[in-house]
């Protein structure tokens, strides 16, 4: 999966000149990002016109804790590549800005050309949670309680994970010109069963994914046990 993944990003950084990608963080994409770093230290490749697009930040954490997204990417890629500070973007966390100016932004910036996406275990892309309309743009979150224990992992205790996040709307992420969504384990097999043979309702935000005509799933087996084998559809 990391493999696939960031060989098609190295890839379109070698054919283009710029790369709008919409950056995950979350487990799933720590391999990618190392993966990258890799390919920037030992085989030359410039990140110089890759601009960063992150899904969705924490609300209620200080600027310096170790797990917020800016401070997390900046650990796993910015600090080792050479994306210039100023190609880096993160949605909008001062309590009076208009968030969904980001979308904005993108558009303003060409829009995304390749947007990585993980799942939650109840369906969640970035943090849109079930329930979330289909035509969202950026917007302020209240975390849902499944959401922040399965990222009480990344805390001392389940009282320090954030309560409330700003996120891309699921329009935003439907914009995005290209989309890899990936997952792997068990746990999220469920999630990638009704993702791909469920309805599409906002009750499972990632099934709005089969509206849109680009978008690669990357699974491993255990996150595909659910699949109906053999059959098309
Ligand atoms: C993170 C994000 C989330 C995660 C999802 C899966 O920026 O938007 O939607 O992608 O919760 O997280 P992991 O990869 O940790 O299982």
């Amino acid at each position: 999966m990391v493999r696939y993944i960031s060989d098609t990003l190295v890839t379109a950084v070698s054919d283009r000149t710029t790369v709008n990608l919409g950056c995950a963080t979350g487990s799933t994409f720590e391999g990618v990002y190392n993966r990258l770093v890799k390919a920037h230290k030992q085989d030359d490749i410039s990140f110089s016109g890759v601009r960063t697009f992150n899904l969705d930040e924490y609300l209620d954490i200080s600027k310096d804790h170790p797990e917020t997204y800016k401070n997390t990417m900046e650990r796993l890629l910015f600090n080792h590549v050479d994306i210039p500070l100023y190609q880096q973007h993160f949605p909008p966390v001062d309590e009076h800005a208009e968030y969904n100016a980001y979308d904005e932004f993108i558009k303003a910036q060409g829009g995304i050309d390749i947007q990585l996406l993980g799942i939650g275990v109840n369906g969640h892309i970035a943090f849109n949670e079930p329930g979330t309309p289909f035509d969202s743009k950026t917007h302020k979150v209240k975390l849902s309680k499944s959401t922040r224990k399965a990222n009480a992992r990344f805390f001392d205790s389940m009282a320090s994970v954030p309560e409330y996040a700003v996120t891309m709307g699921i329009r935003t992420i439907m914009n995005a010109k290209s989309i890899i969504l990936a997952a792997g384990g068990k746990h999220k097999a469920k999630a990638i069963q009704q993702m791909v043979e469920g309805p599409i309702d906002e009750s499972l935000p990632a099934s709005v994914l089969r509206k849109h005509d680009d978008v690669t799933v990357v699974i491993d087996l255990a996150a595909a046990k659910h699949l109906r084998k053999g059959e098309k559809g």
